[in-house]
């Protein structure tokens, strides 16, 4: 790919585009042009040590905005997108599906149609090696049982939670632009996501910090349900990696090998924080494990078969489950200022919506 100034990174104050614009930063020439509209899990002070540097800028926008992207491009002219933003909590899908349509469907639909317009004006040679990465999630494959094989590429879109469904159109529309259109988009679907900068709604950071306050550990259902972990920087390393050398018009699979079942996860997450942060007055944290109402349409197990990204690109994941658990258990316990600043009343509302209902099963 020849080398372009900028790129455009939608959702770049999240927790996997927050980790993707340092990890870019530190290893990459370009700028980065951040357009995030700031929802609540959108934190600008996760870029706080890149902030007011020459190669990195803010825009509060949103992505369903057209004139907002079109000057963005008009004005940046960046050689990539990559595109992050998305409402992205499977809780919050269910108790108000709306914001997943607009922000996940017909944001990535403006996206698409604005960056179409704006490839049509670029010379060849930039057309040729410009890209539109689509950042998507392995739960638009549905759910496997316990012996099935892993998701591949060409595993069948099955998706079962509004979350899902929203992706899974929004997958569908970057797969037309390319077809319809030659955009040339390239689509990731990749499996859960640890590590720094994760809104603690999400499984692991939200029980590490109930552990360390010695407050119930909500496990939905049975928590036998299996989920197929990967650190966040071997995401963004992936993304990198097939912006760099993907196939216009492909999707590739990124997972960590790494299939865990709830309940031991939450297990291992007791032990650390207890290893770390001891506390005689809360005891051993594995006592706090509460087993509350499940998930409707919870999905029992995902799995990532990985192959075609190691084959055709060379990329694998360089973080151990057990390693990366231990490094984010550190993190949160290291950044109490950044927990509290993200723990706001919108927050506590959310928790009580999810789990006041929730009572002990
Ligand atoms: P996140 O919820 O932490 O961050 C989403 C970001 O998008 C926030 O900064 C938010 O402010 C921004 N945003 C939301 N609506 C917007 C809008 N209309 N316009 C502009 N910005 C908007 O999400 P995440 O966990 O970092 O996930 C990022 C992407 O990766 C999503 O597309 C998600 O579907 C996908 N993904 C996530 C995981 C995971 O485990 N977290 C796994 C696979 C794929
Ligand atoms: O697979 C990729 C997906 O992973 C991403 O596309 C999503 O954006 C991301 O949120 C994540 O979805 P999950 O639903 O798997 O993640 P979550 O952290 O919400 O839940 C992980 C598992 O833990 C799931 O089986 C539900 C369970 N769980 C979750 C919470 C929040 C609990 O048992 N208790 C909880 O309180």
């Amino acid at each position: 790919m020849t080398q372009f100034r900028s790129i455009l990174v939608t959702g770049g104050a999240g927790f996997i585009g927050s980790n993707f614009i340092l990890q870019w930063l530190s290893a990459q020439s370009a700028a980065v042009v951040n357009l995030d509209l700031l929802t609540y899990a959108g934190n600008p002070e996760n870029l706080a040590s890149v902030r007011g540097t020459e190669r990195y800028q803010l825009t509060r926008g949103d992505i369903c905005d057209a004139e907002c992207v079109r000057s963005l491009l008009r004005e940046h002219r960046p050689g990539a997108i990559v595109h992050f933003a998305a409402e992205s909590h499977v809780d919050r899908s269910i108790t108000g599906p709306d914001a997943f349509v607009r922000t996940n469907v017909q944001g990535t639909f403006t996206l698409l149609e604005q960056a179409r317009h704006y490839w049509a004006t670029l010379d060849e040679a930039a057309r040729q090696s410009f890209r539109f990465l689509h950042v998507s999630t392995d739960e638009v494959y549905g759910t496997l049982g316990p012996d099935d094989p892993a998701f591949s590429e060409t595993t069948p879109y099955a998706p079962n939670s509004p979350y899902a469904a929203s992706k899974a159109a929004s997958d569908h529309f970057a797969r037309a632009y390319f077809h319809t259109f030659g955009l040339p988009v390239l689509t990731t679907n990749c499996s859960n996501n640890y590590g720094p900068y994760q809104f603690p709604e999400k499984l692991i950071p939200l029980m590490i910090l109930n552990a360390l306050e010695g407050k119930p550990l909500p496990v939905y259902g049975d928590g036998q349900n299996v989920r197929d972990w990967l650190f966040v920087e071997d995401h963004c390393s992936a993304i990198r990696a097939v912006l760099e050398r993907g196939r216009p018009g492909e999707t590739y699979n990124i997972g960590g090998n790494s299939e865990r079942k709830n309940l031991d996860v939450v297990t291992t997450l007791c032990d650390l924080v207890d290893e770390l942060r001891p506390n005689p007055a809360i005891g051993s944290r594995r006592k706090l494990i509460t087993y509350v109402k499940d998930r409707p349409g919870h999905d029992r197990r995902y799995a990532i078969d990985a192959r075609k990204i190691t084959r055709e690109i060379g990329w694998q994941p360089s973080e151990q489950f057990e390693s990366g658990l231990r490094k984010t258990v550190a993190w949160y316990l290291d950044n109490d200022a950044w927990v509290q600043s993200v723990r706001t009343g919108a927050y506590m509302e959310w928790i009580q919506k999810n789990y006041g209902e929730r009572v002990a099963q």
